[in-house]
């Protein structure tokens, strides 16, 4: 399939115009990008493109509340990483950059588009598993399936509650998922503990610092970056009131309350609420003490305003989806909440794509061969 070169055109209008670059170079590169897409099918990003591409990605992130930080990524091409080792030594240096021991740096690594670049299978590079049992899910039901794909590749985890899953890595599309296990003195992690409450300490809560998208692709001007993975760093309510809170997540909100000695049994005593708010302090305070850099909603609504500021002194309309935007703690004590935001889609952007590993799951997998074979 052909990239369209209206959207070729398109992006470099855009971006060029916004980097302030001039009419005739413009010119110059329209023409040599047309003539690459009619002999090659498609054409190569300068790097000066790949960066402005990334960043104005997430800038249309439509579901982001960390908007006013898209100028301040960093840009890794790795469009030359081909072999498996190459790949996993640019995602380990994702992870060490990234997580730049707790003063997190937002980073995307882009590899090679297209059928010939590499795969990742994992939602994040780094999250925890999740095992079936006949005593329920043991670590993080959100992560059960892809687990199963590990094991049936030959990983084997330690069931435990926070194990870390390894990558799957294919080299391009037709190559075989080869299971890699990320070195632990590489993954940062904070143990949760509430500044008042000690007790909170005995659930044995804990979380990774950074949170590094690798399951969605990047699409800049025609081209779609299956491989691309991101970061910032996290805003305590998907930690303190989702991924520890949601009932088909860990599900912690009643052993929390017991901790804290709430009364559980009638729903009017807001006991689920004041669980997850101590929760969120816990959270807060302990990558505050873990030193690892962790954003408030309150503070992240504040920046959301001011890089709605800056957007409309650009001539830029803000997109957003407000569902998302609102935080899930007190939502309506942020600004956003009293507004509407047109959900329009602008490119460059990122996209969901199909999973990898649900195919590997309807299919048997030989151990350490491939799924599709
Ligand atoms: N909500 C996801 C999680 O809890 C992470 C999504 C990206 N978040 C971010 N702060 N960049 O793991």
């Amino acid at each position: 399939m052909s990239v369209r070169t209206e959207e070729a055109i398109e992006f470099l209008t855009k971006s060029y115009a916004e980097l302030g670059i001039d009419v005739t170079e413009l010119e110059k590169r329209v023409g040599v990008v047309q003539q690459e897409i009619t002999q090659k099918g498609t054409y190569l990003h300068t790097m000066e493109e790949l960066v402005i591409g990334a960043k104005m990605a997430w800038r249309n992130s439509n579901r982001c509340i960390g908007r006013l930080f898209w100028d301040r990524i960093q840009v890794v091409d790795a469009r030359e990483a081909k072999t498996v080792s190459e790949i996993r030594d640019a995602l380990f240096e994702h992870i060490e950059k990234a997580t730049n021991g707790g003063q997190i740096r937002p980073f995307i690594t882009i590899f090679k588009p297209g059928s010939d670049g590499p795969r990742i299978w994992n939602h994040q590079l780094i999250r925890y598993a999740g095992y079936a049992s006949e005593h329920g899910v043991i670590g993080d039901p959100a992560s059960v399936s892809f687990t199963q794909v590990c094991e049936k590749l030959g990983w084997r985890g330690a069931r435990g509650e926070f194990d870390i899953l390894p990558l799957v890595i294919q080299e391009n599309a037709d190559a075989v998922p080869n299971v890699i296990e990320i070195p632990p003195e590489i993954v940062l992690e904070v143990p949760i503990a509430h500044p008042e409450f000690p007790s909170i300490a005995e659930l044995g809560l804990r979380w990774y610092a950074v949170p590094i998208i690798s399951e969605m692709k990047l699409e800049i001007g025609g081209i779609t970056y299956q491989a691309a993975p991101f970061n910032g760093w996290y805003m305590e309510t998907e930690i303190g009131a989702r991924n520890f809170a949601d009932q088909g997540r860990y599900n912690k909100l009643a052993a929390v309350a017991e901790k804290l000695g709430l009364n559980t049994k009638r729903l009017d005593s807001l006991w689920k609420d004041r669980a997850l708010v101590e929760l969120n302090v816990a959270v807060l305070d302990s990558y505050h003490k873990a030193k690892v850099q962790i954003v408030d909603h309150h503070t992240a609504a504040r920046q959301f305003g001011q890089f709605e500021t800056n957007e409309q002194a650009a001539g830029r309309e803000v997109t957003g989806e407000w569902a998302w935007l609102i935080p899930p703690v007190s939502p309506a004590t942020t600004h956003m909440f009293h507004q509407r935001y047109p959900n329009k889609i602008l490119k460059p952007n990122f996209f969901y794509q199909d999973a990898l590993f649900k195919r590997a799951e309807i299919m048997p997998v030989k151990r350490g061969g491939c799924p599709f074979h």
